[in-house]
């Protein structure tokens, strides 16, 4: 069956039709390291879903109509109108993205010290979190361990080693659901699962936030997968979670379908005012945050277009497509497919390469030299420990390669030319070569680091 997209093109944007020698070159130019190549030399970007969706009619009108008044702009009272009616909560500020309203909330509501619980925290996430002196800790589910098992919900939180962080010596200021689980393969989050949360968060009273960034994808699956759910809409679900955590963050950059966009919200007024002084010193006023009336009045619209089930039913299936596809032509990814991205088992694909040669991150150039596909490493370059001459110390659990899909950007051809490129790769993976790195940076290293091919 097709995939039926809901929307018809009319606006197009030329993608670069490059060559295996001209990549050759701009991967040499660029140190091996895909963060360092430009958008003209990438064919299919997959390196992130951030940022990178395309905008529907309504929301380029919307930008429009847009009023960008410094203080009170009807814009942004539309989009606190979208924001109140989807969440609930009754203090929203908009700040330019995710990680503002990460560092604003996490400074304001947390002492140092404290803990932070999570079934993952995203990086920027638990960066904020360290920054703030306290302590970020994962608990995903059991099931989250096996990438290849289909449990419908590998993006839960370990119930049981919840309540025992909760009833623990450690002072936990927060407990915190990524929904979608981005750090833990784009898994969902069951509504069972966020109900037992709240339950376990106001027991020991703790305040519960969502990390909503991808809260539209995680109603989807709640909808395909969850007993119960299948006559809820995607909407509805949506707010059923909101209802049950006492606030979120969020990068409107993903499920906003925005390039830029974020925010904070709550129900504790005294938290909100504490955050909104934060908010003006260092995002901008309370009706702006950073962002522009335009922005804003595009993300009201987004928010409402992107609970659609038409548009989740072919974004989810468009997904599924790729990993099966994949997988027929010898690649897995881990199971069963999200919604954003898939992460592709390049350990399994590539055992000739050790974790010290970086698989992974192999696999990623190797989908740039053959097709200009450009994606991100998730693995030991990563996520593993290093020396600081780039010897590897410690690697990390998986060698994977996320491919984030960007919204609404790419057809189903693009993702047929995916799949035929990763199937190529997987005729021949021992002429895959592993990676050295040559220049290491001691922070955000895989941004910036540098490497070359190497023959041992
Ligand atoms: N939380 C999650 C779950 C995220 O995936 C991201 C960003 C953030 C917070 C931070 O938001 O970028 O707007 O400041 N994820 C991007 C990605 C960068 O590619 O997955 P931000």
């Amino acid at each position: 069956m097709p995939i039926m997209e809901p929307y018809r093109i009319k606006v197009v944007e030329p993608i670069p039709i490059t060559t295996r020698p001209y990549r050759e070159k701009a991967m040499a130019r660029a140190g091996y390291n895909p963060f360092n190549l430009t958008a003209e030399d990438v064919t299919i970007d997959f390196l992130s879903d951030s940022g990178t969706n395309a905008l529907s009619a309504e929301q380029q009108a919307a930008g429009m109509r847009a009023d960008e008044t410094y203080a009170g702009a009807r814009s942004f009272f539309r989009f606190k109108d979208v924001v109140s009616e989807l969440t609930g909560y009754e203090h929203m500020f908009p700040v330019h993205q995710g990680r503002a309203a990460e560092r604003i909330l996490f400074t304001t509501l947390l002492k140092p010290g404290q803990v932070s619980v999570s079934n993952t925290h995203f990086d920027t996430t638990r960066a904020n979190v360290e920054m703030a002196g306290c302590v970020a800790r994962d608990l995903p589910c059991q099931e989250a361990a096996d990438l290849d098992s289909d449990a419908p919900f590998k993006g839960d939180i370990d119930l049981e080693a919840l309540r025992g962080a909760l009833a623990g010596p450690d002072d936990v200021g927060v407990v915190l659901m990524t929904i979608t689980n981005n750090g833990g393969g784009g898994q969902p989050v069951s509504m069972a699962n966020l109900e037992a949360v709240a339950k376990l968060a106001a027991e020991f009273g703790v305040p519960f936030f969502l990390d909503a960034a991808r809260f539209a994808e995680n109603a989807w699956l709640v909808n395909q997968r969850e007993p119960g759910y299948r006559d809820v809409s995607p909407r509805e679900i949506a707010r059923k979670a909101f209802a049950l955590a006492d606030g979120c963050v969020a990068s409107l950059k993903k499920d906003g379908i925005v390039h830029i966009g974020g925010m904070l919200a709550m129900r504790d007024p005294e938290l909100a005012k504490r955050c909104e002084l934060v908010l003006i010193a260092t995002e901008g006023f309370r009706t702006y945050g950073g962002l522009s009336g335009r922005d804003l009045d595009m993300l009201a619209q987004g928010l409402l277009e992107v609970t659609e089930p038409t548009y989740l039913r072919a974004r989810a299936e468009a997904t599924a497509y790729l990993a099966d596809q994949a997988r027929l032509g010898g690649v897995d990814s881990v199971r069963p497919a999200g919604v954003h991205a898939l992460y592709l088992n390049a350990g399994r694909l590539l055992p000739h390469i050790p974790p010290e040669r970086f698989p992974g991150h192999a696999l990623a150039c190797e989908l740039y030299l053959a097709g200009g596909i450009r994606c991100a490493e998730l693995g030991s370059l990563y996520l593993g420990e290093l020396d600081d001459d780039g010897n590897l110390l410690k690697p990390a659990p998986y060698e994977l390669v996320r491919m984030a899909i960007p919204r609404r950007v790419y057809t189903q051809s693009h993702l047929e030319y995916v799949a035929e490129v990763l199937t190529g790769i997987a005729k021949a993976p021992e002429k895959v070569p592993g990676y050295r790195l040559t220049e290491v940076p001691k922070l955000l290293r895989h941004f910036n680091c540098r490497l070359e091919q190497a023959s041992d």
